[in-house]
């Protein structure tokens, strides 16, 4: 069973597979955390709370209550009454005054898992999950508090979220709602972030945690380039295979922050929320708030498990698109083919030349709209260019479709350009701040999506030009952070909830077009990487991983992003060299290897490349119309990170039923007097043998898991090679 509760013992315990999470009550109804491990057999471990030591729980000893507060293992700290870690809510009542204490009153447990409402959330049926509520409540405040827990057996992720709700008659002002807490014993922790830049994003960062606060964080408006919404603390010996591993990760594609903070007691406290700064949330009576949810992963086998547990468990239980399981077509955009300059005649020669290598769809990028032939214009106004699309748009794709590709388009729905007609109409749909001219970004303003008439006008434009061709796909992008946080649609004190409200009207754009054409290919996307988390996977089967394409840079995105993500999520394509970004020139087959571990596409024009270059596509699509189902389904597994050795760069995938395996070897560069290296597979079964189908020869499975394969040295820097392996009857 996956959640009980022993009534005698008032704990809790949450298991799955292979985890157990246990929850204790204190006789004055403190609810603290036991346990979060390995799994557990029996229910137990009260001492695990150490309420019987000094500084005692306060029914013992009332003078003691801070000391106890600002010690004792909370599920969801309150802050203002004497816990001086950081707290995970902040309620301020209308004299002025920040104080909350909350106290378990009762629990439901029930099979599923309800929808968060407004917020994208994992979801399951009543075989996949099982739900624990703990409602708790402040007296003073008549403030209700629910802590939810779902328990994913099979994929070993627990996820939580927060209800808030004003059951008085104040009104309230929440300042701080954070989503999940976890106050653990230090085992020497360090702690394991994604950072980066634009076409820098997800580089992983590894370090000890010191005495004090550290954490990585976004009040951007979006999760941003920067920082990733995801920490992990692991035990100093970890690697891919051991060392236990706590990971937490938010479904939310707005501010965040993600921090642990190592105590006076050598106790860690870590949270995850939404970012603190500039929220504030107006809590009226009857009112409530739900906070966005988290999801939690541990592994005592290294950050290999932990990688896969999350991969099965966004696979299953957070894409929703029907593509999901499916092939994607493969695509070329015409971004880095032409950028702005392209018109009907030049999309309709790609498309053909495309078509020749087997390419399945054609996408349009920026610059179709409006008068835009650069990115200083024309956003919010979404209506065809027939300057450029001579054809108009369904003429355009209709022939598109005739050359035997699909059709793909470009949008960026939340913004609006300052030279624009939209902005023309309405400068007061623009967020800014009256009598202060609002910071620009890529020429361009963001809109108030807190205002409900623009999400619905922002809405329309978009479905009104699905509606006039048969598109098959859209790109749906983001271009700037957002700044000049004015909203002249909300009120002088709701200015504070501008952010979320803003990540709430991005979802329901996205709900609204998930709804209306349920079999659409979306594709989230922001200045390439900056809105990649689990949040917006709700709506989208993939998401552009970065705008850099270069097959090397993308070894340390790729693997930041895989740590996390499923392969099948990864929006990966193959450029043109020199590379856009950092001008290298890399071989056409390692940008094919590389992108393979992505959705797979193209980025170039296919109508100026050598004729040997368009030979290669067609084999790529041969490539991927192979390997498509194992890289989508199948088991991740990091073998070699050449962002530690420096020289080379090696993953594999196996299959679930581990009948083939594919293994991916980059040579970043080549090393002079060398022999071949050894890598170890990882997942075979030991008694199976294995053929390695370039060469015919045949292996045991224990003799390349234990023993290893030997990789030949290649000539030159950047060159990578394919190993599949195929379970076969070493008589046959
Ligand atoms: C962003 C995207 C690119 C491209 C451009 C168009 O940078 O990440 O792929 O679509 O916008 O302006």
């Amino acid at each position: 069973m996956g959640i009980q509760f022993s009534k005698s013992k008032k704990i809790f315990k949450l298991d799955t597979l292979h985890t157990t999470y246990m929850i204790g009550l204190t006789t004055e109804g403190y609810v603290g955390h036991m346990y979060y491990g390995t799994r557990l057999q029996n229910i137990g471990g009260e001492y695990l709370l150490r309420t019987e030591e000094a500084p005692f729980t306060p029914s013992k000893n009332k003078r003691e209550k801070s000391s106890f507060l600002d010690f004792f293992p909370m599920e969801y700290p309150t802050g203002g009454i004497g816990d001086y870690r950081e707290s995970c809510l902040n309620v301020r009542n209308e004299d002025g005054c920040l104080g909350c204490e909350i106290h378990y009153v009762t629990h439901s447990i029930q099979k599923g898992k309800p929808s968060l409402k407004g917020l994208p959330a994992s979801f399951g049926s009543d075989e996949d999950v099982m739900t624990l509520d703990i409602t708790c409540i402040d007296n003073i405040l008549q403030l209700k508090v629910i802590l939810s827990y779902s328990v994913f057996e099979k994929q070993d992720i627990i996820t939580r979220s927060i209800q808030v709700i004003n059951q008085g008659k104040e009104n309230l002002k929440l300042e701080k709602v954070y989503s999940s807490c976890l106050d653990l014993d230090n085992q020497n922790f360090e702690m394991i972030t994604l950072h980066g830049s634009w076409a820098r994003e997800r580089h992983i960062q590894r370090g000890k945690i010191r005495y004090g606060k550290q954490m990585v964080s976004s009040a951007r408006g979006e999760s941003g380039h920067q920082e990733h919404p995801f920490i992990a603390l692991v035990t100093p010996e970890t690697t891919q295979d051991y060392g236990e591993v706590y990971g937490m990760h938010f479904v939310y594609s707005g501010n965040f922050i993600a921090q642990a903070e190592l105590t006076q007691f050598d106790s860690v406290r870590m949270v995850m929320g939404i970012h603190q700064e500039e929220f504030c949330w107006n809590l009226t009576p009857k009112s409530s708030f739900q906070a966005p949810e988290v999801v939690l992963v541990y592994s005592n086998e290294g950050l290999g498990k932990m990688t896969r547990s999350l991969h099965d468990f966004y696979r299953e239980h957070m894409i929703r698109s029907p593509y999901k399981h499916k092939k994607r077509p493969i695509l070329i955009n015409n971004w880095e083919a032409t950028y702005f300059d392209f018109n009907t005649e030049k999309l309709l020669a790609i498309a053909k030349e495309a078509k020749k290598a087997g390419i399945e769809m054609l996408v349009m990028d920026d610059g179709w709209f409006g008068k835009r032939n650069s990115d200083n214009s024309s956003l919010g106004d979404w209506f065809v260019n027939e300057e450029k699309i001579t054809s108009g748009l369904k003429s355009l794709v209709e022939q598109v479709n005739e050359i035997g590709l699909e059709f793909g388009i470009w949008f960026e729905p939340e913004m609006i350009s300052p030279d624009s007609n939209l902005y023309k109409s309405h400068p007061e749909w623009a967020i800014q701040i009256p009598g202060r001219e609002a910071t620009q970004s890529r020429e361009q303003y963001v809109l108030d999506l807190s205002n409900p008439v623009v999400v619905n006008y922002t809405y329309e434009s978009v479905a009104k030009i699905l509606r006039s061709a048969p598109i098959s796909y859209v790109k749906w992008d983001m271009n700037r952070q957002l700044s000049d946080l004015g909203s002249a649609y909300l009120n002088k004190d709701s200015k504070q909830e501008l952010f979320h409200r803003y990540v709430l009207g991005v979802y329901q754009l996205q709900e609204m077009l998930i709804h209306e054409f349920p079999y659409l290919l979306l594709e989230n996307c922001s200045g390439g990487g900056a809105r990649f988390d689990p949040g917006m996977l709700y709506y989208s089967p993939q998401i552009w991983c970065s705008d850099d394409t270069d097959a090397i840079e993308r070894l340390k995105i790729q693997e930041g992003t895989a740590l996390i993500y499923p392969l099948s999520t990864i929006g990966a394509h193959v450029s043109d060299c020199p590379n856009h970004s950092v001008g290298r020139i890399t071989p056409f087959e390692t940008r094919g290897h590389v992108a393979l571990a992505g959705t797979f596409g193209y980025e170039l024009d296919i109508t100026k490349i050598s004729e040997k270059e368009r030979a290669m596509i067609s084999k790529q699509v041969d490539m991927y119309h192979k390997y498509h189902e194992l890289i989508r389904e199948g088991d991740y597994y990091r073998i070699a990170s050449w962002s530690e050795n420096q020289h080379y760069d090696c993953w594999e995938v196996v299959s679930k039923d581990k009948k083939e395996a594919l293994v991916t070897f980059v040579q970043v560069l080549g090393i002079p007097n060398s022999h071949s290296r050894k890598i170890k597979l990882k997942a075979l079964n030991p008694h199976s043998y294995y053929q390695l189908e370039e060469t015919g020869e045949i292996f045991s499975g224990e003799l390349l898991v234990s023993a290893g394969f030997l990789i030949k040295g290649m000539w030159g820097d950047y060159q990578s090679k394919l190993y599949h392996f195929i379970e076969v009857d070493k008589f046959s």
